[in-house]
């Protein structure tokens, strides 16, 4: 057993500060280092959970703990690993073991003719931009046009659809960055078509999330479904189906008030290309999946939603197919781990990935007594390296000086829990305490 065991966590969203949580509390005093490649922590809760979603962000109170004063565990923020940043090579120098916790983030892609003209996005890049993400501050969606398609019966389709449907005012109250709620403040959004290719039965949402969009005020939720639900589909065997199917149901036989905007929700209907004018999105026509009739959706932006990828980590190996790194619960090799979405999949929730950061962590931790000792195996050594790579690392103090100044700029907009900083440099300089943006 090394005397002073080392682990660097790559990735401090859930499942990576999950698996440092886990380290943090194992019996054996281990050395924890979690790099991320962006000043901020939280990967996800930050940058994918819907800012409307203000008490699922409490769970960053829990996040947090692995950095509570005393521990053995640090913040290195804006620090990536691989390409344009340090190598994974060099960073093995530094420890015993490294956990693998940097998500799916690619979006998946239809294969349909248009995807690529302006004003069709992935809802990876989509969120990332209502969100604050300092990669997309430039995105600028399309939102003057009335119509919108959002792809996908997942419960990000009903994030997209639910923040382009509900009025700016709401949206003041969350962290959405000022130049978004600027253009949500202009937007000319009215009817928000999802485009779900099988029947409600099959739906992924939750009921709860389902729920919300029929609660929405100023929002008429339709639902286009041939007359299926009417006629009474199969009862599914999972009570969250058939919640779904109970409310669809009441949904497709009364439509309510109509309303200044609408949420459409279209089943049997499977993508089959957008439509374009000087190079940009007017709509897409969709088929009834299986063949029949094609129909056109008029469309000024389309989301896709349906589902991301994960990108392979140079020096691991990688399964094409299932967008992850092989592994058995968490071991790729000894001293190599995986955690969160890069070992599992994109799905689950956030609690989901404490259990598998805890199987992870016993891998390594029962691996430990047969891991080498590194040739450099200390913190001083570490920042060197990053230094001589020319990586300044956000230490979990300055990040408390940006998530301060977020703070400040919340309670300025009037009564926000924070106002995110989204451009990098203004994030860095808010975390190094050099001007307030
Ligand atoms: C749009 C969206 C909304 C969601 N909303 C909810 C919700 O409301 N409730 C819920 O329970 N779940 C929600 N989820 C699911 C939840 O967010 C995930 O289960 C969870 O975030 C996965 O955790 P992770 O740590 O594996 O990945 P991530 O959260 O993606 O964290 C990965 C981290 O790795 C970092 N990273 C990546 N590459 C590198 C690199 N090369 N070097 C250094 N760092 C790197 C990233 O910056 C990021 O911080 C949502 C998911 C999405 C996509
Ligand atoms: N509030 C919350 O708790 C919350 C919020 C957001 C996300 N999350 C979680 O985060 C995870 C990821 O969510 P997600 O919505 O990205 O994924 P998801 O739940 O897997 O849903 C993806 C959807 O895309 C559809 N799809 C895939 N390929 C398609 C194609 N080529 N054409 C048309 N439709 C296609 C799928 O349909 P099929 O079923 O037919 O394949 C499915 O409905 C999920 O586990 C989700 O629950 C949770």
């Amino acid at each position: 057993m090394p005397a002073h065991p080392r682990v660097a966590v790559i990735g401090a969203g859930p499942s990576g500060l999950y698996a440092a949580a886990a380290l943090a509390a194992s019996e054996v005093p281990v050395d924890v280092d979690v790099l991320d490649r962006l000043p901020a922590p939280y990967g996800l809760v930050r940058y994918g959970v819907a800012p409307d979603h203000v008490k699922m962000k409490s769970v960053i109170r829990v996040l947090q703990k692995p950095f509570a004063d005393g521990s053995r565990v640090r913040f290195l923020g804006n620090v990536r690993v691989g390409e344009g940043g340090i190598p994974l090579d060099v960073l093995r120098e530094h420890y015993h073991a490294i956990v693998h916790a940097s998500g799916s983030s690619v979006d998946r892609r239809l294969g349909i003719p248009g995807e690529d003209l302006l004003g069709s996005h992935g809802s990876g890049a989509f969120v990332s931009w209502y969100c604050g993400h300092p990669d997309f501050v430039d995105l600028q969606p399309e939102l003057d046009h009335p119509g919108v398609v959002v792809v996908g019966a997942g419960n990000v389709a009903l994030d997209v659809a639910r923040v382009l449907a509900r009025g700016h005012v709401e949206m003041a109250g969350t962290d959405i960055p000022d130049p978004v709620l600027e253009a949500l403040r202009g937007s000319g959004v009215e009817d928000v078509h999802v485009v779900v290719r099988r029947g409600p039965e099959h739906v992924k949402f939750t009921p709860a999330e389902l729920r919300q969009i029929g609660e929405l005020s100023g929002v008429q939720v339709l639902v286009h479904d041939d007359g299926v639900l009417a006629a009474g589909v199969e009862e599914p065997e999972e009570r969250r189906q058939r919640q779904n199917i109970t409310m669809l149901t009441a949904w497709a036989a009364d439509p309510g008030q109509a309303a200044p905007r609408r949420i459409h929700l279209h089943f049997h209907r499977t993508p089959v290309r957008l439509l374009e004018e000087a190079g940009r999105v007017t709509g897409m026509v969709v088929e009834r999946t299986g063949g029949g009739p094609q129909e056109t959706l008029d469309a000024g932006l389309v989301v896709r939603a349906i589902g991301y990828a994960g990108e392979p980590i140079p020096g691991l190996p990688y399964d094409e197919r299932a967008g992850i790194v092989p592994n058995e619960g968490g071991r790729v090799a000894p001293g190599s781990y995986v955690t969160g979405w890069i070992k599992r999949g994109p799905t689950g929730v956030i609690g989901t990935n404490k259990g598998d950061a805890v199987e992870t962590v016993a891998a390594l931790l029962d691996d430990l007594h047969t891991l080498p000792e590194p040739p450099h195996p200390s913190s001083e050594a570490v920042d060197q390296r990053l230094e001589a790579y020319g990586l300044d690392p956000v230490t979990w103090a300055d990040w408390e000086r940006l998530d301060a100044e977020e703070v400040r700029l919340g309670e300025a907009r009037g009564g926000a829990e924070r106002v995110k900083v989204a451009e990098l440099q203004a994030m860095l300089a808010a975390a190094r305490g050099r001007t307030r943006v």
